[in-house]
């Protein structure tokens, strides 16, 4: 398949949507009174007009070595750099200003799983100290030196955040695997990066028990190795130092405890290195329609600002709050809303071991309760589980919210509803934050003390974000239409990544070829940038975005390329085809559903089923298991032999499969439909009536 393929034909654009207006909800006064954007004239300052000088705004949140020349260059288009000529560290940005003024404040609260367990407060200094001792480790015992890249797979602990700091402190572009993900994904993304050096723990706790996580650093050694890579030191961080809880051997003069080799670094500092702004913090991997993924790559400076400005207009970070984000750190949203924005602005940070439900749902407003959060941020994945399996238990604690994020996918207006009224006890403002792995930070969302919140839509382009729905021949979608399209971003951003590492030409096709008529052009205004969603605008000029018009389907907020799902079904051998379809999940948003044949001679039963489930958990991770693998005798395919998802996807969803007689195969569908359906009835796998938005996104899902 060429790159250029990710675009896809087809979208949402021509299918007309109508959907309920929602009622307004007004910011809460109280919160009004006290929040960062509480004037309406930092619209003015962010408007069109004032681009892109009013990011400056944002940079200046941060303390520069040298301050920047150019805001934007764009030079290079639409490879943008942002504040050319400026330098700055971000660890220093987000540590070492603070632990001079205010050594003893907490930056990061740490709340294990077990209850019993100790919660762990590290004051800025403690962390400064922390910080520059595994500095010392990184550059003088694994030899890491500013621009080379390290590969994390790291759970939810406070090791997560020094190491990533540390990289930071160094230069070293720090590249964090999802900690979910299993071994061969971790090692797919150490060869991509050219890692030589992983940074792990032996084990974590979630849903009460403790997993083996360093068998997962040998797997992905010996993947990153196959695929042409050697990494020549694992450095294990132990969930309880001096402990070690995984039964995988240690391999001699690889494998080190960083606990054993850190004392020799004790007391130790590490300067942090003055970086160019366009210099590269991180790469973050995220899925696309092929099978590599896609590192994005981003700034230093540019993103630094992003994420600190977000943090203080959107999230309303105060020195004095206690923010919880309880999505991964192992995603962008960890990356930029846990740790780097929160950090840059020195306010306390909570990061929490394990899963939101252990051991009841009333875990997080205990948390909440006890620690003071007054900032709450999580996915609509967690808020519809929370609901669920615990509907009242926010009433019996004693927190108070000012304001709640939710991020990463749509939200349902009646969810939304329970967040407000029962989480948030009707006195917080939300933000339904839309964004990307590769925007950095947020591109939709309302200014939660200006701009009154609608369930259901995320609301306006952010500060300075001016997004625009086109349709497939590039004319622009009214607002107020009905119509849904390829949502856009019209102008650049600093929060928006460099590139896709070591793809340039990815970074070009997949975001920026599809809407650009010029592509010598140096300006800005030329080159929309593509977000892969469509979306919707009502007459007030909020977003709906209802999802991915490309081969992904966004399980709890997680993106799974369909290709990568494929080629991990594809590694059983008795597999001859597969294809990875979404179905609607009343809680995960969305899951996975396989549909595989089988080479001849091979017969379908529950043992193959397993292996197929098998090979996606050891490809790419628990997170992406199916529901359901159905086995076929054969796939709907078109005249050119293309799988038809689009057909197997609404058997899936019990949605009328459409017109099917150009199909190189019609006869097989009906027999595929009475097969799955029958099997999902007996189950008791029945799906609700669709929305109209859904049965439109699964009657194109693939198109073709
Ligand atoms: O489809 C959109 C959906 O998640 C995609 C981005 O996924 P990822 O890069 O993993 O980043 C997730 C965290 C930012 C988007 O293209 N998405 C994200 N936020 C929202 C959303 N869909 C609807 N509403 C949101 N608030």
């Amino acid at each position: 398949m060429t790159e250029s393929s990710e675009t896809p034909e087809v979208s949402e654009s021509q299918i007309a949507v109508h959907w309920r207006e929602e009622e307004y909800y007004p910011p809460p006064e109280k919160f009004v009174a006290q929040a960062n954007a509480n004037d309406p004239a930092i619209l003015e300052r962010f408007s069109e007009d004032n681009f892109p000088d009013c990011f400056t705004e944002y940079a200046d949140l941060l303390t520069w070595d040298k301050p920047w020349d150019t805001v934007l260059d764009t030079s290079a288009a639409p490879f943008w750099k942002w504040f050319v000529g400026g330098k700055l560290n971000a660890c220093y940005n987000c540590v070492d200003r603070h632990a001079a003024a205010n050594p003893d404040k907490t930056a990061v609260i740490w709340v294990p799983e077990l209850e019993d367990d100790e919660t762990l407060h590290i004051s800025y200094g403690d962390l400064l100290r922390q910080v520059n001792e595994f500095a010392a480790l990184l550059r003088d015992f694994a030899g890491l030196k500013a621009g080379d890249r390290v590969t994390l797979h790291m759970p939810m602990m406070p090791e997560a955040v020094v190491t990533m700091l540390a990289c930071a402190r160094l230069g070293v572009i720090h590249s964090q695997v999802f900690g979910g993900f299993s071994g061969n994904a971790c090692g797919t993304r150490i060869a991509d990066s050219g890692s030589r050096v992983l940074i792990t723990m032996d084990g974590y706790y979630r849903a009460g028990s403790m997993g083996d996580h360093k068998v997962k650093a040998d797997e992905a050694v010996a993947e990153a190795k196959r695929q042409g890579q050697d990494v020549d030191k694992v450095l294990v961080w132990r969930r309880k130092p001096g402990e070690y809880q995984s039964p995988t051997p240690m391999v001699d003069g690889r494998d080190f405890f960083v606990d054993e080799v850190i004392g020799k670094y004790a007391g130790q500092d590490v300067a942090p290195v003055s970086l160019d702004a366009t210099d590269s913090l991180f790469l973050m991997y995220t899925s696309g329609t092929t099978g590599r993924p896609k590192g994005a790559q981003h700034s230093i400076g540019g993103y630094l600002s992003y994420v600190a400005g977000t943090s203080k207009y959107y999230q309303d970070i105060h020195p004095d709050d206690v923010y919880w984000c309880l999505a991964d750190i192992g995603w962008i949203t960890g990356h930029s809303y846990i740790v780097y924005g929160p950090l840059a602005l020195g306010t306390t940070t909570v990061i929490y071991e394990g899963v939101p439900n252990y051991p009841d749902g009333g875990r997080p407003w205990r948390v909440a309760e006890k620690l003071g959060v007054n900032i709450f941020h999580t996915s609509p994945t967690s808020i519809r589980m929370l609901r669920k399996v615990a509907p009242d238990e926010p009433f019996k604690y004693n927190y108070h919210f000012k304001t709640m994020t939710t991020v990463g996918e749509p939200i349902e207006p009646e969810v939304w509803r329970w967040y407000y009224n029962v989480v948030g006890k009707g006195q917080a403002a939300i933000t339904d934050t839309w964004w990307q792995t590769e925007t950095g930070g947020f591109l939709g969302s309302t200014l939660p003390g200006l701009q009154p919140m609608k369930p259901g839509s995320c609301g306006p382009g952010a500060l300075g974000i001016f997004p625009v729905i086109y349709d497939e021949d590039g004319n622009e979608v009214p607002k107020g239409s009905n119509k849904a399209g390829n949502i856009c971003i019209r102008n650049p951003w600093p929060g928006i990544m460099q590139t896709v590492w070591g793809q340039p030409e990815r970074f070009l096709d997949v975001y920026y070829r599809k809407y650009n008529t010029d592509p010598d052009s140096k300006d800005w205004h030329d080159w929309p940038y593509f977000c892969g969603d469509g979306a919707l605008q009502s007459d007030d000029g909020y977003f709906r975005i209802l999802g991915r018009i490309d081969d992904v389907i966004n399980v709890a907020g997680h993106r799974l390329g369909t290709k990568e799902l494929e080629s991990a079904a594809l590694t059983v051998p008795e597999v001859a085809e597969a294809a990875a379809v979404p179905v609607i999940d009343d809680i995960r948003g969305r899951m996975v559903e396989m549909y595989v044949s089988l080479k001849p001679g091979f017969e379908p039963g529950p043992e193959m089923e397993s292996k197929v489930v098998a090979a996606i958990e050891t490809e790419i991770g628990k997170i992406a298991r199916p529901k359901n693998v159905w086995i076929v005798p054969d796939m709907p395919k078109t005249r050119s032999g293309k799988i038809m998802r689009r057909v197997i996807a609404s058997v899936s969803n019990f949605a009328d499969v459409g017109d099917v007689t150009t199909l190189a195969n019609p006869e097989i569908v009906d027999g595929i439909r009475q097969h799955v359906q029958r099997a999902k009835v007996a189950k008791g796998d029945m799906p609700r009536e669709l929305t109209e938005t859904e049965l439109a996104e699964i009657q194109a899902f693939g198109n073709e």
